[in-house]
């Protein structure tokens, strides 16, 4: 309505302007060309005339003359006729000849010659014409016309020229506002286009008019920030579910199609007592990726590492999850046991985990190991391909297991965007040159599109390194390495656990676990317990605590039999000679701690070396007055997020180490330095006396965080980041043909002609 409006106004003061300079024209031309018609009339009578008339005057019957006069005047527009034979004479006309039609100046005035006068009948033209009879041979013939049908044709002109002019604004008018609507529309069209990533240069479906295109560079900015801010903004009040997630995936990233690679795979099948049974690993990476990929979808390609695993697949080595009704899909990727030995026990784990934790275990590195590394990312490499339905997949890359991947695949799916999250910290620059291999893996790892870590810190560190160990372009203003022609942004995206949690996390009331676990163990109902839950890993600093619960009993002697620990430590890595001797450094240290307390009620430390499931992990979680996470270096530490997301009756108390990523989001654990012991001694204390009022009040703050910054907004953003990615390379590619189709009309126009 604006719209027309906009144009209809001008377009109305326009046509009135013309009307207002026509009109007088057209008037003054029409009035000319009258004029002429009856002089030509006028002569035409008087020739007519002659022969009678002079019959009648040389016959001298003048009353005869007048009365042919007077029969001639019956036609409607000649209003009177007289003759005059001399100057002195007085006119021989009808009756009708005003009085100041006076035969002298008749006389006088050139012939043929004709003027208008006003009289009380209106205007009247006199036409004065030779007509020489016999003795009068300067006679002349007056001929009066009424001018008045002039006047009334005029205004009927006028009248005409006015409707004209309403119906040809109305007509202009319509015919604007119907161009204008279309070309808003085209422009709306064509700003969504813009909007959904698409260029100007798309075909027939939206074309932009030539004058539209100077302008197209400065609206795609304008538009890349309008959206990226409305995304944000968007996105930031958005409240992250496995909804939201494909919403994302359905919209920003229409149903692209999305792989995950990692080593681990989220579901092993093992032989137990003759049948198999499904298992879900201690992993980070399981944890967070698992809800993620059941909410979208796709293929998660993983090492077959279960002792079922073969049974359990199809001919493609893929195996649907879950069993009943499946989400996602595994496919296995098989490994002979000296790819095992070499690539994921000798490199990733004796050589890249100890580099990248400062746990003060020194890193292993051997050629063997690096071949097998380097053997096996190609394995997985190939099966991502392989899996690819689409040349431009979105592939997420997962951990130091698989940093050659990204570039593997670059290679050969130029168009993927590559998403590479790397779990565990990144050391400084000098802690990574130990790596002989470093080169490569960075070369390797900028492959990728983005690549994603916990915390800034490990961004800098990443970045500082690159700059070290590289020829390539390590901006520290936008996060982005270039290098070998490419780009890789270098991101934070926080990791975190589902929420809200899986149903099977508070199935079972808080007290009700409190009761199991305690009965489960022999322990009192009232008995104060705290958990700790980790891989039994040396990085995790499952020593110190121990040593802290060591103290405080020493330092706090009422606690003895009233306090216990369980530590749940999954098995892990067992064939490393370091993870061999940290388990048995740890079972002394239990025996050692729980033998200075023989007559204790109970023991102190009670440790169960053995796999548990999440549901039985969360029942421990809820069972608890305080969680121990006392990591000596962890990347994020999920263990801290998923204590919190189980405590929806708001107890318990988070004690923290201030190494891990979790430190930096949740602030209102008690957060400690595990190296100090006195200091965990101190936490332990604290938090089995704190008030319940005062850990509601801490656990309600953390559940807030966790809630909202939850796995889905971890997947999420990188998933839109992922898409703002494939919107600009897209643009861009249309860009090029865009400037080359340019290039190519401004070069043809400007060949010279053979
Ligand atoms: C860490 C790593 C993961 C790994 C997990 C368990 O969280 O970041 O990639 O899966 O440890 O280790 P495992 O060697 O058993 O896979």
């Amino acid at each position: 309505m604006r719209l027309s409006l906009r144009f209809i106004l001008p377009l109305t003061v326009a046509l009135a302007l013309v009307a207002y300079a026509v009109v007088p024209l057209v008037d003054r031309l029409t009035l000319r060309w009258f004029i002429r018609d009856i002089e030509i009339r006028a002569r035409l009578i008087a020739n007519s005339v002659h022969e009678p008339v002079e019959e009648l005057l040389r016959a001298g019957n003048q009353a005869r003359v007048v009365q042919y006069f007077t029969r001639l005047t019956q036609d409607e527009r000649l209003f009177g006729v007289a003759f005059c034979a001399s100057p002195d004479a007085n006119p021989l006309g009808t009756a009708s000849v005003p009085t100041e039609i006076a035969c002298d100046e008749a006389l006088r005035s050139g012939t043929p010659a004709s003027r208008t006068i006003s009289t009380a009948r209106g205007n009247i033209l006199v036409s004065v014409l030779p007509f020489a009879i016999g003795n009068a041979p300067d006679g002349r013939l007056v001929l009066l016309h009424d001018m008045s049908f002039v006047q009334r044709r005029s205004e009927e002109t006028r009248k005409y020229l006015f409707y004209f002019f309403v119906a040809l604004g109305a007509t202009v008018s319509l015919i604007t506002v119907a161009i204008a609507q279309l070309s808003w529309r085209g422009l709306v069209q064509g700003m969504r286009a813009l909007l959904r990533g698409e260029g100007l240069l798309r075909p027939a479906a939206v074309s932009y008019p030539a004058a539209l295109r100077p302008i197209a560079q400065d609206l795609r900015a304008l538009i890349r920030d309008l959206e990226a801010d409305h995304q944000v903004r968007d996105h930031e009040r958005l409240s992250w579910t496995p909804e939201a997630l494909r919403t994302i995936l359905r919209g920003d990233l229409s149903g692209e199609e999305v792989l995950v690679v990692s080593n681990r795979e989220p579901v092993l099948h093992e032989r137990l007592n003759g049948t198999t049974v499904t298992r879900r690993p201690a992993s980070g990476v399981v944890t967070a990726l698992e809800p993620v990929m059941r909410a979208c979808s796709g293929t998660w390609i993983a090492h077959g590492s279960g002792s079922a695993d073969r049974e359990a697949v199809d001919a493609h080595d893929r195996v649907g999850v879950p069993a009943r009704n499946p989400a996602y899909q595994i496919r296995r990727v098989w490994l002979t046991p000296e790819d095992e030995a070499g690539y994921y026990y000798g490199f990733a784990n004796e050589g890249l985990w100890p580099l990248c934790h400062i746990a003060h275990v020194r890193p292993t590195f051997r050629a063997a190991d690096w071949d097998a590394y380097v053997r096996v990312n190609k394995l997985f490499a190939r099966a991502v391909v392989e899996e690819a339905h689409s040349s431009d997949p979105i592939v997420l890359v997962q951990d130091y297991h698989l940093a050659l991947v990204p570039r593997l695949i670059r290679e050969a799916l130029p168009a993927a965007t590559i998403i590479t999250f790397w779990h565990i910290p990144w050391p400084n620059p000098e802690a990574f040159s130990i790596c002989p291999w470093r080169a490569e893996l960075l070369d390797g790892l900028l492959g990728s599109s983005i690549l994603g870590f916990h915390t800034r810190f490990h961004c800098n560190n990443f970045i500082d390194t690159v700059d070290r160990q590289l020829e390539a372009l390590a901006d520290r203003e936008t996060f982005t390495v270039t290098f070998k022609g490419d780009q890789t942004a270098v991101k934070r995206y926080p990791i975190s656990v589902e929420w809200p949690p899986a149903p099977e996390v508070s199935a079972r009331a808080v007290e009700a676990c409190r009761l199991s676990v305690r009965a489960r163990h022999g322990l009192p109902v009232n008995h104060a317990l705290g958990i700790g839950v980790d891989r039994l890993d040396y990085t995790k600093g499952i020593e110190e605590r121990f040593r802290s619960v060591e103290r405080l009993l020493a330092r706090e002697p009422e606690w003895v039999g009233r306090f216990s620990l369980i530590q749940v430590a999954a098995p892990t890595r067992t064939r490393i000679g370091e993870y061999q001797a940290y388990e048995e450094r740890v079972r002394a240290l239990v025996a050692r701690i729980n033998a200075q307390y023989p007559g204790a009620a109970h023991p102190p430390i009670i440790l169960l070396v053995s796999h548990h499931e999440p549901d039985a992990v969360a029942e421990y979680y809820r069972a608890a007055d305080v969680c121990m996470v006392t990591s000596l270096h962890d990347g994020m530490n999920l263990v801290a997020k998923e204590f919190v997301s189980s405590r929806d009756d708001s107890g318990g108390v988070l004690i923290l180490s201030q190494f891990t990523g979790a430190a930096r989001e949740l602030p209102e654990a008690l957060i400690v330095n595990p190296y100090d012991i006195e200091e965990c001694a101190s936490a332990l204390h604290a938090a089995l006396t704190m008030p319940p009022a005062e850990q509601r009040e801490r656990m309600r703050l953390m559940r807030g965080l966790v809630s909202e910054f939850n796995v889905f907004r971890w997947a999420g953003r990188m998933l839109l980041d992922a898409a703002a990615i494939r919107k600009r390379a897209r643009l861009l590619r249309r860009d090029s043909t865009f400037e080359s189709l340019r290039r190519g009309v401004r070069d043809t126009l400007t060949r010279p002609l053979a």
